[in-house]
């Protein structure tokens, strides 16, 4: 089949190359010039594992090409994907639909013959109807059919998450756009993924419902690891008897720094803005919002606590920053309140992450990269685990910060208490 993603971000990107992987034609399409002349050359602009290698192996196969002109994309094609940003709109809870309908404009001039537009961004329910009116306007209803297909993937397991999904979620009222798209799909359905057809607005409420709820897991750990630590119980055992239970399940119940990233922070407030748009009070979801927003202030006062409120001049080392591991994902990372906190308050903060350098503490006083782990920790008088990359799993943190005393702030439970206690350092972790 002839496809093409409009939006070549984390989802876009991932999901053409995949789709491109089973045998279709797809063209990547995105405004932004610099990112498509970089593929173009095989430089991938996002980390994520697998990725290069899958791009650079159907790029040379001419399966997956690369494009800024949106018009004569979609006119080449026969499924149109929109994948483009949905941010929260400034000022505002709202998800801000700019990008998406200004994408259905640009659709609209250039539908030559039957297409089916899917929106695989995250949109609010009715989006899809609000594109229908768009695309009306300009063409005949048997000229094109809506359709919502939102995407489940995690960013760092992207293409696994691609390949193998649980499910696959096609909203769609017609007959035919339905039959085209499972044959689209079938390759994933043969390997297990479980295809269900259902109506556009459902679709579109099944990926914010979704999210919101796994929110809902991750704040909820959170709050009892506050319980754990006041009770001398150790959080890890309370997962363990919860996530045996099979109505629960164990994913999404590790307590950490609270939720971050490109998805759950918007999503939980848009789901909560559609609520208050019909009059429906989501009120769980909004504590859930309180809760998760209140978790990095709850982590930074014990960073405080620590230093006995003298922060000025301290040494600190943060060991990861990105929200979550392999991703250089930065949106709503924790990390972008604690450390703007921490140099305020006059720390001096050396940070080491596996994907480099980060844009997003330039401006900030005292605050450095380090090129590798070693640089990072030597001479801190304390040390944040803030992501749980693989490689923080084992250091010998004695030898590498050669200092006297110093702490070990482990947000992430990444390592055992009983096993890493030592005379040196005093270790904290979260919740138990
Ligand atoms: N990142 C995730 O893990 C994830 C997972 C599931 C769903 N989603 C959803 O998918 C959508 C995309 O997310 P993302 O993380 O891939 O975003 P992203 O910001 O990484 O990518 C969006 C891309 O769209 C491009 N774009 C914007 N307007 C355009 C236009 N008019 N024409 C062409 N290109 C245009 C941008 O330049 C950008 O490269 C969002 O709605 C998000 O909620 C994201």
């Amino acid at each position: 089949m002839k496809l093409t993603m409009i939006g070549t971000g984390y989802v876009g990107l991932v999901s053409g190359v995949c789709f491109s992987d089973l045998g279709n034609d797809v063209i990547c399409v995105d405004k932004n010039k610099n990112k498509i002349n970089e593929l173009i050359k095989g430089k991938i602009p996002i980390y994520e594992p697998g990725l290069e290698e899958l791009v650079l192996k159907n790029f040379k196969k001419k399966r997956l090409t690369f494009s800024t002109d949106l018009k004569k994309s979609v006119k080449e094609s026969d499924i149109i994907f929109i994948c483009v940003g949905t941010p929260t709109k400034k000022n505002s809870a709202d998800a801000d639909l700019t990008q998406v309908y200004q994408v259905a404009k640009e659709i609209s001039s250039s539908i030559n013959k039957f297409k089916i537009i899917i929106t695989k961004s995250t949109v609010p329910v009715t989006t899809g109807d609000e594109i229908e009116k768009i695309l009306s306007k300009k063409n005949s209803k048997n000229k094109f059919s809506v359709v919502s297909n939102p995407e489940f993937l995690r960013e760092g397991e992207a293409i696994r998450d691609f390949t193998y999904p649980d499910r696959i979620v096609i909203g769609s009222n017609e007959n035919k756009s339905n039959r085209i798209l499972s044959n689209l799909y079938s390759p994933l359905v043969s390997k297990g993924a479980q295809y269900l057809n259902t109506s556009r607005r459902a679709a579109e409420l099944i990926k914010y419902a979704s999210n919101a709820f796994l929110a809902t897991k991750i704040t909820f750990i959170n709050e009892i690891a506050n319980l754990c630590e006041k009770t001398q119980i150790n959080v890890e055992d309370i997962s363990i008897g919860m996530g045996l239970d099979k109505r629960i399940g164990s994913r999404f119940l590790r307590s950490g720094p609270g939720y971050g990233g490109s998805c759950f922070p918007k999503d939980t407030k848009a789901i909560v803005s559609t609520g208050k748009k019909f009059k429906t009070n989501l009120s769980v979801i909004k504590s859930v919002i309180k809760s998760n927003q209140n978790r990095s202030n709850l982590l930074l006062n014990r960073v405080y606590k620590i230093f006995k409120n003298k922060i000025k001049n301290k040494k600190i080392c943060f060991l990861g920053v990105t929200f979550k591991a392999n991703t250089d994902d930065m949106r709503d990372s924790s990390s972008l309140i604690m450390i703007p906190a921490l140099s305020k308050k006059g720390a001096l903060i050396k940070y080491y992450d596996p994907t480099g350098f980060k844009n997003e503490f330039k401006q900030l006083k005292n605050v450095s990269y380090e090129n590798t782990i070693k640089k990072s920790l030597e001479g801190a008088d304390l040390v944040i685990i803030h992501t749980e990359w693989n490689e923080f799993k084992s250091i010998n943190f004695k030898n590498l910060v050669k200092r006297k005393k110093f702490s070990i702030f482990d947000m992430r439970n990444i390592y055992l208490p009983n096993k890493i206690k030592d005379q040196v350092f005093k270790y904290i972790s979260v919740g138990r």
